[in-house]
Order: structure tokens, then sequence, then C-alpha cells
């Protein structure tokens, strides 16, 4: 048995791990990081990245099957589009590689010990970590929990077969002929959407009455819209009662109460994430909790001296750059540095089609904090580079104080408007009014300009419109 010690012990090697010991690192902390799988974690491995590039793949198959369907205005005719999912997943696997690879190496230049293996706590200074070569402990002064989170299984439908996480349905060698959906928020409908681009029928199950019920109506009307052209049913309101006895459909029952039986070849079960809270040596430490989740404080310290909590283990919403920004917070303070949470706006995205961004408050909710409020909404329609793009489902929504401007929150919904989330944060971390967006140029033609336009017309003189 090897012991070591070090300051800062992170535990798993996450979006919020990885950063968190790479800042202590260029600090000059002793900084040690675990990791049992490989760094980068969930969003890096079999999240974020990987979802993004088969989401980028199944639309670009999708737009040369429209082509060669003759459904597209640019006068691009092409004989077939084909696509071999193997060699897909093979080019999604490669980006994975180096983008592992990366992180290993910040990490390693930041002078950061690596150690591969399953950490588990023995007490709150004191972690032993199986290791290929026998186990090892490790003391630290201070030590952060970055365990991430997995998916949510449903009791009646359990993972295994035909039933699948997002982790399989991003590493699938043959397209499912039928896929059945359950969860209309997040992961259900970017990859329900990317595998209908691909060819498979979809039908979502989704149990509140509407799609992605975390945001307001009117974004989401431009996805349910498409949605439903990409032949993609969705049924609202009903409820996945689990397998027929012989195992070969779902038993749904829909919003009039009836029940309906769906064929499938594979089922996806995309109905949130739960803090990852098992086999850690949780008993071993006495932590507050947050309903599931481990309660921190605004610094990410939990109820025990010298231990901090960031990432998904630590509650909603579970988002790599929360993670990431929490990480760099902790690291700092554990560097000795006087910083806490501060932060206005964790912005949102959805890489559904078309994407919906959202920072700060929703209408609904500024209204909800008793102050009067201005809205301003720009549609693509107006906006040039949008229809140069074939773009123009969509607009971009500005809230803002009525008294004196402050912006409270900017939410788009439109192709590509991911890229608009850092202009939207940026603007209501630095306390912007609607002054200031609608007084900064906006470059021509983009479809940046729908964000000036949105701040101009709550200001009452759009000029586009
Ligand atoms: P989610 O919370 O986004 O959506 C789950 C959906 O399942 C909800 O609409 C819910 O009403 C529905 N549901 C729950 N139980 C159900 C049942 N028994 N039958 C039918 N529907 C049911 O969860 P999801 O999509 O699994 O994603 C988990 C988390 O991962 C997200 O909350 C987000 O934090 C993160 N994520 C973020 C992404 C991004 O930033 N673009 C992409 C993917 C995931």
């Amino acid at each position: 048995m090897k012991e070591i010690s070090c300051k800062l012990l992170v535990i798993g090697a996450g979006p919020g791990g990885y950063v968190c010991a790479i800042r202590a690192g260029q600090l000059g902390v002793d900084t040690v990081i675990v990791e049992a799988v490989k760094a980068g974690g969930t969003c890096l491995n079999i999240g974020c990245i990987p979802s993004k590039a088969v989401i980028h793949a199944a639309d670009e198959y999708e737009k040369l099957a429209e082509m060669a369907a003759g459904k597209n205005p640019f006068g691009i005719t092409v004989e077939k589009q084909a696509i071999d999912l193997a060699k897909t997943v093979a080019w999604k696997d490669r980006i994975v590689g180096r983008l592992n690879t990366g992180v290993a190496g910040l990490l390693k230049k930041a002078g950061v010990k690596m150690v591969a293996g399953w950490a588990r706590f023995r007490d709150g200074k004191t972690v032993e970590v199986e290791t290929e070569t026998g186990l090892q402990v490790i003391r630290a002064e201070t030590i952060v929990i970055a365990t991430g989170a997995k998916p949510m299984e449903l009791p009646f439908l359990p993972f295994g077969g035909a039933v699948i996480s997002s982790t399989e349905a991003l590493s699938l060698k043959e397209l499912p002929k039928k896929l059945l959906v359950i969860g209309a928020g997040y992961i259900g409908l970017e990859l329900g959407t990317a595998y209908a681009k691909l060819g498979s029928q979809v039908t979502v199950v989704e149990a509140l009455p509407r799609i992605l019920p975390q945001y307001d109506a009117e974004l989401t009307r431009p996805v349910a819209k498409r949605l439903d052209a990409l032949g993609i049913k969705v049924l609202v309101g009903a409820k996945a009662r689990g397998l027929t006895r012989e195992g070969d459909a779902l038993m749904v029952e829909t919003s009039d109460g009836k029940d309906e039986r769906l064929a499938f070849d594979k089922i996806l079960v995309t109905v949130g994430r739960r803090p990852a809270m098992e086999g850690w040596g949780l008993e071993e430490l006495d932590l507050d909790k947050d309903g599931l989740f481990i309660r921190i404080d605004d610094q990410c310290r939990t109820s025990m001296r010298g231990v901090f909590a960031i990432g998904d283990v630590t509650g909603e919403p579970m988002l790599a750059h929360r993670a990431m920004a929490q990480g760099e917070m902790v690291a700092e303070i554990v560097a000795g540095h006087r910083r806490n949470w501060d932060k206005r706006s964790i912005p949102a995205v959805c890489f559904t089609d078309p994407e919906i961004v959202m920072a700060g408050l929703s209408p609904e909710e500024a209204k909800k904090t008793g102050r009067e409020t201005r809205i301003g909404q720009f549609p693509f329609t107006a906006n040039g580079r949008a229809m140069t793009l074939a773009g123009e489902e969509g607009f971009v929504r500005v809230v803002a104080r009525a008294d004196n401007n402050v912006v409270l929150g900017i939410q788009a919904v439109g192709k590509g408007v991911s890229e608009l989330s850092a202009a939207f944060g940026l603007a209501i971390e630095m306390g912007s009014r609607l002054e200031d967006i609608a007084g900064s140029i906006h470059a021509h033609p983009t479809q940046s300009e729908a964000f000036q336009e949105a701040a101009l017309k709550a200001l009452g003189h759009a000029l586009h419109i």
C-alpha cells in the first residue's frame, strides 16, 4: 500500500474537477486528481462533446437528404445520400480522444498529479484509491468532491438490452429503425432529433403537457414545429407504463387516458440525471444534503471543514460551464484568494433544431420579482443574415427592468444561436442596460443584429421592423 499527501485532492476529472485541478496547479497548489474512467468526465466522453458531434453529422446528412429529395432553395441537386454510422462514431471517438489527451496534457502542464482509479473516502482527510498497481492512500488538507451525475433510470424500464441511456445512444453502430425516446428534455430532444435526421422513426413520450418544460412555450414553438416537420411523433402528457409481457412494445398511457402500444428497436430513456452519490464513501462523511444533492455555500464549501463540492453533485443547473466556474473559484479559494459565487447568469443552450439559448430571467420569472418589465423581441424573419442561412425561424428577446432598463434576461431560438450565448451572458454579467446593447455596433450582416434590434425594440424604436 502506497501513501501520498497533498494540499488539494480533487475527486473526479470532469469539467468541474479538471478545471479546479488545472487552476490550482497554476497557482502552485500541490494538487492530486483522481479519475476512474477518463479525463474529461461525462461531458467530454459521453455527453456534451460526442452528442454535438453526432448532432452535426446528422445535420449534414439531413441536408443532403433534403437535396436528394429536391427540397432545397439553393438549386443544388444530389443523387443519393448515404451514411456509414460506424464511421461517424469513429470520427466522434477521435474528437473525444484528442480532447482526452488534451485535458491530460493540461493537467500535467499545470503540475497536477493524476491518479487513475476509483476513490473512496476513509474520512474527511483521507481517500483510498484502487489503482491498477494496488491500493493508494491519499491524505489531503482539502478535498473537492466533483463526482458528477448519472442518468436517471425508470424503475419499470431498467437500462440494459434495448433500453439505453444517452451513453449507448452516442455509440450506436447501427441505426435503430424505430426509436422511442422517453422524456422531451435536453437529451431526449437533442438526440431524438439527430436520429430522426439520420432516418430513424422517432416517437417521444413526455409526461408533462409540453416539450422542454423548463423553457417558455414561445421559445419552444419553433422546435415543436421542426420536430413535426421531421416526422417525429411527440406524445405529451403521456406516461410510459413499461414493456408488454412479450417485451415487444412499450405500453404508454396517452393524455386522454387511453393505452397505446409502441413498437421499438431501441428505447432511449432521458428523464433527467441524478447526482453520483454512491460508491465513494459518502457514509464515512457528515455532509448536509440539499434534496438529493450535497449542500454547498457560496464558496462551494460543504458542511465539513476542508471538504468542497462542485458540479452536478451540488445541484441544478447540471451544466458543464457551471461546474467549470465553480472549479476555478474553489481552486483560487484554496490558494488563498478571496472569492465567492457572484455570477449573475449561467446561460443554458439546448442544441435542438433550431437551437435555444437562455440567459438570466425569462419574462415570466422577471414578472415574479414584482418589478415592472420591458420586453423587446425581434424576429429572424427581419434579419438579412438569417435569410441567407435559410434560418428565418425564431427570434431574440430581451427582458429588462422598466425603471432603469437594466437587462434581466435574454433568450433566443433560431439556427446557430448557441454562439450568441456569449454575448447574452456578457451583457447580463456586465450589468448592461438596454441602451448599452442598442448603442453597441453589431457587425452586419450577422444574426447578432437581432440582439441589438431586440434591445432597440424594448426601448420603443427598433429600426428594421
Ligand atoms: P431533462 O431534465 O432535461 O428532461 C427530462 C424530461 O423527462 C422532462 O421533460 C420530464 O418532464 C420528462 N420525464 C421525466 N420522467 C418521465 C416519465 N416517467 N415519462 C415521460 N417523461 C418523463 O433531462 P435530460 O434530458 O435527461 O438531461 C439531463 C440533464 O443533462 C439536463 O437537465 C441538463 O442539465 C444536462 N444536459 C445539458 C445539455 C445542454 O446543456 N445542451 C444537453 C444534455 C443534457
